[in-house]
């Protein structure tokens, strides 16, 4: 370095751009060693190690700075290259146009900012001149170019580094949606690039298979997509029921005339090629985000995964005067949605009591926004989670939150984790009041077995007031508390003998909100008896369970008095839950509970017996869409009032599955999959008149 220079300062170029500073050399050197690590963890060995969002910000972070400093690009940096390296596996395939890889615009005004320079490059800047858009769904799969010749498919390659891929034509001829031959009047020469996917049914099912096999689950469809795609045996592959959809033309020789790329994936599709069908075209930058929207919103209705949306410009004639950076052209966009997954730190494992004494490991992260809310805390499910999972207090960490599903730790992110860090291990005594944790033998879990502990206490109490149960508004989780603590409750009938007049005498409580509180309490005496065996909180006992039990008994009397194989006769009550209930009422503690509800005059009978025929015992009807004539609760009602079952999901097991307007397209797509018979309204009404399926 000059002897003169500022320190933190040197000079990688004495021509006009000036001084670098040392930093930016240097984090320009080890964001390039960065990338390559993750192309070739991604690209090469099927498993990456980080979010895509964490992805692309490396890669952002890298194009910002050689933007900022050009004399640090170099002809070998990641920005200038497409994917990864090339495997051994198979042969080299040079391709005819380089596959190239797709700029992303994470927001509205990175996506007008494209749109602009679309214009601009067009000279249509300041036309009202619309540019016209194709949208698309950007799949989430691996890319992949088909070449066929004649109509008849002769090789299939992987997008490797962009201009040499892998040869998997013997794979991809197991591939079942992907033609040997095309229909109607093919062209000479035609290379069609599309995504190879694993459809979502399709990956839980292998992981059910996976897990009865006692072998590890799959960690996400792409992944397992790319790694059935890369099998040696071509057999692997085909059992794996991949799929594809076609989005781009490659090289053509002898195409009719096509003007617009809408056009030409309608050619595809003519050609019995599988066309992705939710696309549109657009005039304007609206419209494309309305398609946005729409589907960022509606992305889990779909049996493949997505990450964002392509935007193209639809002429033909357009795209090619735009024409392509080194690594991507200039004519199309990828929006993509906000992350499902990302990383961050695990601070600490905590454990919470539960009512029934399950003491829950969770993680207590830094927060971090993912999938449309903050995240702080993720269950980990029980010990062998936490050691499955491998991850260590101090880990970065991914976390995943999709749709409604809660948040979820999958992992840690080996190559950040800091040196000579201590594993974590199961507290041995209750972190609440201090007694020993016991595992009892063949269970996942660990349990605090004092039944005087205040976490199960206030727990219990909590779930007994919350809104599925005896639903006492006003009694949440810091009154409960207050409550417990001035010793004015300590099990769930104790709700019914407050002593009000100690409670006017605290603060924060006017006399408003205790009239509100004990009428709220009052109210609850009324609710059926299926919410208050809910309350009670038995292990296994769920509202299902709980309705079977109230409808069949008609008092808790009679179901205290049962035995568990009385209470598993009852259709759709199993034999677990059965003994769990038997095994509750069996208690000092349960007899003791009822003596005192009987007490307080909360209501202990059931509701009458159905008057409906049970035309539909022992039957499986799941509903999706709406209806014109039974609302959601009302078409429940009506299957579980004949002694029928209404579950939220499609499986093996459903009867039947009941469309309205606008069904879930993933639940369609289970039922199709696994032959499960499709009715519409007057199909239900005749089933449920009948129990026969028309
Ligand atoms: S067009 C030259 N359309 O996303 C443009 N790509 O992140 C070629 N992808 O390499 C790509 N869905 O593997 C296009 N509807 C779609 C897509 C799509 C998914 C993939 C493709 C591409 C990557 C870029």
């Amino acid at each position: 370095m000059a002897g003169n220079e500022p320190a933190g300062t040197t000079r990688v170029d004495e021509g006009e751009l000036g001084a670098v500073p040392a930093e930016i050399v240097a984090r320009v050197d080890a964001l390039a060693e960065l990338i390559r690590y993750h192309n070739d963890r991604y690209h090469r060995q099927d498993a990456p190690e980080i979010p895509d969002i964490d992805y692309d910000l490396l890669v952002r972070e890298l194009q910002d700075l050689e933007a900022a400093y050009p004399q640090l690009v170099s002809p070998d940096s990641p920005t200038q290259k497409v994917g990864g390296p090339v495997s051994a596996t198979f042969a080299p395939v040079t391709h005819a146009l380089p596959m190239m890889s797709l700029d992303n615009a994470f927001d509205r005004e990175e996506l007008e900012a494209w749109a602009a320079r679309v214009a601009k490059g067009l000279d249509l800047a300041d036309s009202a001149a619309p540019v016209g858009y194709t949208c698309e769904l950007k799949i989430d799969g691996v890319a992949c170019s088909l070449r066929y010749e004649d109509g008849v498919l002769v090789q299939a390659a992987t997008r490797g580094n962009g201009k040499v891929g892998e040869d998997i034509t013997a794979n991809v001829a197991g591939i079942e949606v992907i033609p040997a031959k095309l229909v109607g009047s093919p062209p000479a020469v035609v290379e069609v690039r599309g995504e190879i996917y694993l459809p979502i049914a399709t990956f839980d099912a292998l992981n059910e298979a996976q897990e009865a096999a006692g072998l590890a689950r799959y960690a996400n469809p792409r992944n397992t997509a790319a790694g059935s795609l890369r099998q040696k045996d071509p057999a692997v592959t085909a059992s794996r029921g991949l799929a594809f959809w076609s989005y781009q033309l490659g090289v053509v020789e002898g195409s009719p005339a096509l003007g617009s790329h809408a056009e030409a994936l309608d050619w595809l599709a003519e050609m019995g090629l599988p066309v992705n069908p939710e696309r549109r075209t657009a005039d304007t930058i609206d419209e494309v985000v309305a398609f946005t929207d729409q589907w960022l919103e509606h992305r889990h209705d779909l049996d493949y995964d997505i990450d964002g949306a392509v935007i193209k410009v639809n002429t033909l004639g357009r795209q090619r005067a735009l024409g392509a950076t080194a690594k991507a052209p200039r004519w199309a966009i990828a929006v993509k949605f906000p992350p499902e997954e990302r990383t961050t730190k695990l601070l600490e494992i905590q454990v919470s009591i539960g009512r029934t004494g399950k003491a829950t490991p969770f993680a207590v992260l830094e927060p971090v926004f993912v999938g449309g809310s903050t995240v702080q805390m993720a269950t980990l499910h029980n010990d062998d989670q936490v050691r499955l999972k491998d991850v260590h207090p101090g880990d970065t960490v991914i976390v995943r939150k999709a749709g409604d599903v809660i948040p979820e730790v999958l992992g840690p992110v080996l190559s950040d984790r800091p040196k000579r860090m201590k594993r974590w291990s199961f507290p041995t005594a209750c972190p609440s009041c201090g007694e020993p944790l016991v595992r009892p033998e063949s269970e996942a879990h660990t349990f605090c077995v004092n039944a005087t502990c205040p976490a199960q206490q206030q727990t219990r109490i909590e779930y007994f007031a919350s809104r599925g149960a005896m639903d006492i508004e006003g009694m949440g989780e810091s009154r409960v508390a207050l409550f417990i603590e001035k010793g004015f409750i300590a099990n769930v009938a104790d709700l019914y003998t407050i002593p009000w007049d100690e409670v006017a005498g605290l603060e924060g409580f006017g006399q408003t909100s205790i009239d509100n509180l004990r009428s709220a309490i009052e109210a609850s005496k009324q609710r059926p008896l299926a919410n208050l065996l809910v309350g009670l909180g038995v292990r296994h006992l769920g509202p299902a369970g709980a309705g079977l039990l109230a409808t069949h008994f008609g008092h808790i009397d009679a179901i205290a008095a049962a035995t568990a194989e009385e209470m598993a006769a009852v259709d759709g009550v199993g034999p677990t839950i059965a003994q769990s209930v038997a095994d509750y009422f069996a208690t000092d503690g349960a007899a003791d509970l009822v003596e005192r509800f009987k007490a307080a005059g909360v209501n202990l009978v059931g509701p009458e017996r159905s008057e409906e025929p049970q035309v539909l015992a022992g039957m499986s009807i799941v509903v999706s869409g709406t209806l014109e004539v039974y609302s959601r609760d009302g078409a429940a009602d009506a299957i579980k009032s004949r002694g029928g079952k209404n579950p939220g999901s499609v499986s093996k097991k459903t009867t039947a599955l009941v469309v309205g307007a606008e069904p879930g397209a993933s639940k369609l797509a289970k039922a199709e999959e696994l032959g499960v018979p499709i009715l519409d309204e007057a199909g239900f009404e005749a089933l449920l008149a009948t129990g026969e399926l028309a």
